[in-house]
């Protein structure tokens, strides 16, 4: 039978027949042979996914002082339903990921079309022309419970059979550059054994030149910058793959102004990432206990770190908002707890903040759902039976990557509680996790399986119409700062809305002078760590009264003077 795969456009490719296969390999060798001609180095990306895509078009771009292209790139992307049409979409010079960058579309563009230096294969023989092979395949944590990250496992199956097919068919001299993250100590005691038993197997007797060098790539308007200038750490197997790494990175990435740090050890580089994210997890895990203290004391936790970040030395301290998200924090620490006992052996348990952190990250979005509960009850309105609607999908500001977002856990959280959920995010087309709800993230992992009640949320869809989606809700959660959401005026909200609502802040969108506004109309506001609302809710009623009461005495004057 045959299988296609579907863009996320709606266009289907067919994948390929087996003899596909040598005619795709022909016209690469043919290429191939022009590009040696050029003198350019041949490079194959293998995984064209968020990273592999940029950094495809990154080493592609790479000139000579005279401006000539010095690599060429072959991005390698298994053929999958789920990902070939990548392929198709990166030969025609489309990047085959949504990227707020403005320079993601040129830069892919000119490497495919005028310089002739990226082009896209399914081939695994497309490794056998490799000069370099960087390696930016998945290397998932599978959690599953949720808030226990322990209660998971990294899953190593993409990458492990990545490498056992890098080994089948590279020459001896290829360099090969792990990217992906992976468990500490993976490069050498994972990727190293596979890759020599093969090498063994055929013959060679040279052992693989490995290296790791870890991506610190972000979504958003710098995605490139964030992959080409930006500093870099790497480390190689032996001496030999230390020297080439250094030299492929200086090469294809801006190491003069964005210096790169070289490590002793391919584990030292591994671990510095998840340090790394580890740390991150763990500076915004760490506000959690913080922002309940301040919704219960009266205390509006946005203005306290403002307060704080004064100080030089606090100036990184950040407002967590309904949970972190992305791939990599939720993940990268997981990777770590789990290297220590099955990569190296360890019995005993040497890790507290690292798991916690994640864990606390994981689920905090879950009183977004309590506090919109709380606000319709103050209201009178029962959330079993409110329209709500979600202001943002994605995990941060101004992108459109939804990948484990605090959103997620909001809409299924208010679902299982009964209510009647919308959408509303700028930046997103499909938020795949809820509308392919049985394959996102995987066929087995997907959130869903914590929450009951969630089979109708694969019919929600995200729309792009704000006025239509705020018409007839009974409550709004200002879920992501995305710049659309910054400055709505209260009014207008309302008006929309058709009538008072509750309001829930997540991320300290809303200046205290919106938050009165909104007491005004007759809203109920609600915000993750501004437990200075009620003060401003104790305002509002207080004017109010004296209002009133000025009204009535006014009145009482009038029907005296009246009377006379
Ligand atoms: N913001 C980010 O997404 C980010 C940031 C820093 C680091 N990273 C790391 O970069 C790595 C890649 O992440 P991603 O977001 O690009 O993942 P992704 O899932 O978007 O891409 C991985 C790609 O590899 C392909 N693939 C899997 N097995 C293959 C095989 N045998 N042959 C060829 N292709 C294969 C998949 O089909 C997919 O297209 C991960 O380790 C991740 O932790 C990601």
């Amino acid at each position: 039978m045959k299988q296609y795969s579907i863009s996320p456009d709606g266009e289907k490719f067919q994948l390929p027949d087996p003899k596909d296969y040598a005619k795709e390999f022909e016209r690469l060798k043919n290429s191939v042979r022009e590009q040696r001609e050029l003198g350019r180095e041949i490079v194959v990306v293998m995984g064209v996914g968020f990273v592999g895509a940029v950094m495809a078009a990154v080493v592609a771009d790479t000139e000579d002082e005279s401006g000539n292209p010095t690599k060429f790139v072959i991005g390698m992307q298994r053929p999958s339903t789920r990902s070939y049409w990548k392929i198709h979409l990166l030969n025609r010079g489309v990047p085959p990921v949504d990227a707020e960058d403005p320079e993601v579309e040129p830069m892919i563009h000119r490497c495919v079309n005028e310089k002739k230096s990226l082009v896209a294969t399914f081939t695994y023989d497309a490794l056998k022309l490799a000069d370099v092979v960087v390696v930016d395949v998945q290397c998932d944590y599978l959690k599953e419970s949720l808030g226990n990250v322990r209660d998971g496992r990294t899953d190593m199956g993409a990458l492990e059979k990545s490498l056992e097919i890098i080994a089948e068919h590279i020459s001896p001299e290829t360099l090969v550059l792990i990217e992906t993250t992976v468990a500490p100590g993976t490069t050498e005691q994972v990727a190293y054994p596979i890759m020599r038993k093969v090498f063994r197997k055929r013959g060679i007797e040279k052992d693989p030149l490995l290296a790791h060098s870890y991506e610190r790539v972000m979504p958003g308007k710098h995605y490139v910058a964030s992959i080409r200038d930006f500093w870099r750490v790497c480390s190689g197997i032996n001496d030999e793959a230390t020297k080439r790494v250094k030299k492929f990175l200086e090469e294809v990435i801006n190491t003069k102004e964005y210096p790169m740090t070289v490590l002793n050890r391919p584990i030292e580089s591994e671990t510095a990432k998840i340090v790394e994210n580890s740390f991150r997890a763990t500076i915004l895990a760490f506000l959690d206990e913080w922002s309940l203290f301040a919704e219960r004391n009266g205390v509006d936790l946005i203005k306290v770190l403002e307060a704080i970040r004064v100080r030089p030395t606090h100036s990184n301290i950040i407002f967590p908002g309904p949970g972190i998200g992305g791939y990599c924090l939720p993940k990268d620490g997981g990777l770590g707890v789990w290297a220590y006992r099955h990569i190296h052996g360890f019995e005993d348990d040497i890790f507290k903040i690292t798991p916690l952190a994640i864990d606390i990250n994981d689920t905090r979005a879950l009183h977004v759902a309590q506090l919109t509960r709380d606000a319709l009850r103050n209201m009178s309105r029962p959330l079993a039976a409110a329209e709500i609607l979600l202001l943002g999908a994605s995990y941060r500001e101004d992108v459109g990557d939804t990948r484990y977002s605090g959103s997620e856990l909001i809409v299924r959280r208010l679902t299982e509680m009964g209510a009647e959920l919308r959408v509303h995010d700028p930046y997103v087309q499909h938020w795949w996790e809820i509308e392919k709800q049985d394959e996102y993230p995987s066929s087995t992992h997907s959130l869903k399986r914590f929450f009951r009640s969630q089979d109708k949320l694969s019919e929600l869809r995200v729309t792009k119409d704000f006025k239509q989606a705020l018409n007839g809700t009974d409550a709004v959660i200002f879920a992501v700062r995305h710049k659309h959401y910054m400055d709505l005026d209260p009014d207008n909200v309302v008006g929309m809305a058709g009538g008072p609502l509750a309001i829930i802040d997540c991320f300290g969108i809303l200046d205290d002078d919106k938050i009165k506004r909104y007491f005004e109309l007759g809203c109920e506001v609600k915000g993750l760590g501004r437990g200075h609302v009620k003060r401003i809710k104790d305002q509002v009623r207080e004017e109010r009264e004296k209002m009133l009461l000025a009204l009535s005495a006014k009145h009482g004057t009038d029907c005296v003077t009246k009377k006379a």
